[in-house]
């Protein structure tokens, strides 16, 4: 029923020069990082540093859609307008993560599988009353000794086709997220060869769920080497070799890739994404969907403080303007000193 316009959601998430804004960093998560810089997590101080980012002047130059918490999208910005309508007044598009988080995989030491399809489509509808036009869930693929196993791949495929299926009924793109962790000592090649049998066994289950491939995006890692690997693969290297991935298991009527950082530093997660769109034309959009690697300049430099304010939402509007440089393959390092 929502065909078209699932379409068109997608379509816009992927629009030239733009890419997305993962702000929906759980409680936890949020606070994490916020303990690092001394900084109180509250929903008060989540809700005054969501507020800097999204009212960033200039922001949707860059920033197509925003992924909010459960929290934010019910929080008014510090201006009293509700975070979704600030957004949808930019032509910025509100977005919500809707899985409930990674648990151990019963008799699988050291795996993951992510929960939240209970209630999910009561959920979905709250979502898209409160503005929500897509979503996210999350699924976390660990490589090490003997994993991931099948068992992993499989029920995490299929809870993400099932959640992509009912996102699309109630109207909402949904963002199919496999991330392969770059925790571990792995090679590329190790990392190579996972990540194509994670996005094999994805689209599988999206097809076998009846998935409108032209009315999602898919979400996934860069083909990269172990965080703690001794040979740690060049940005040439990680270009090509995610490239080679994704074309052989995404189909071409997918509108677009937004890849995660997962933990890469901001100027090479920009330098990565900038080296795969200098190797297309690509069937798809290639673009980000960045938490980190947008935003920890910023949260460094606001640190609480409102007097950071104006320096913060600077270093914010920089990384936009260099990912958004990366999506035409014209990001340079002259670029990066211009701020
Ligand atoms: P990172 O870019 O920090 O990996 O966050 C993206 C995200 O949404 C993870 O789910």
């Amino acid at each position: 029923m929502y065909e078209r316009e699932l379409k068109e959601t997608a379509r816009a998430l992927v629009a030239p020069r733009k890419g997305i804004l993962a702000a929906d960093e759980s409680v936890g998560t949020i606070g994490k990082r916020f303990a690092k810089l001394g900084v109180p997590s509250t929903a008060e101080t989540h809700r005054v540093y969501r507020d800097m980012l999204f009212t960033t002047p200039g922001v949707e130059e860059f920033i197509s859609g925003i992924i909010l918490y459960d929290e934010t999208i019910r929080q008014e910005s510090l201006g009293g307008t509700l975070f979704p309508r600030l957004l949808a007044e930019k032509a910025v598009i509100p977005g919500i993560k809707v899985d409930t988080g990674a648990v151990e995989l019963a008799l699988h030491p050291g795996e993951k599988v992510t929960q939240g399809l209970d209630g999910l489509r009561e959920r979905l509808a709250e979502y898209r009353s409160l503005g929500a036009r897509f979503t996210k869930w999350r699924a976390v693929i660990t490589i090490g000794a003997g994993i991931p196993s099948k068992a992993c791949v499989s029920a995490n495929a299929q809870a993400l086709a099932r959640y992509a299926a009912l996102a699309q009924e109630a109207g909402l793109v949904p963002i199919v997220e496999p991330e392969v962790l770059m925790d571990g000592d792995h090679d590329q090649e190790r990392c190579e060869l996972v990540t194509l049998g994670v996005l094999r066994s994805v689209f599988n289950e999206l097809a076998r769920q009846g998935v409108l491939l032209e009315g999602m995006l898919l979400k996934p890692s860069m083909t990269i080497s172990g965080k703690s690997c001794p040979r740690q693969a060049g940005v040439q290297d990680v270009a090509e070799a995610t490239v080679s991935t994704l074309r052989r298991t995404v189909p071409a009527a997918v509108p677009g890739i937004v890849f995660l950082s997962g933990g890469q530093s901001s100027e090479l997660a920009t330098a990565h994404l900038n080296a795969m769109n200098k190797l297309g034309p690509h069937p798809w959009e290639l673009s980000y969907s960045y938490g980190r690697a947008l935003q920890e300049p910023a949260l460094t430099i606001w640190h609480g403080e409102q007097a950071n304010v104006a320096a913060a939402q600077a270093a914010f509007y920089h990384r936009g303007k260099c990912n958004s440089a990366a999506r035409t393959g014209s990001y340079t390092p002259e670029l990066e000193r211009q701020q």
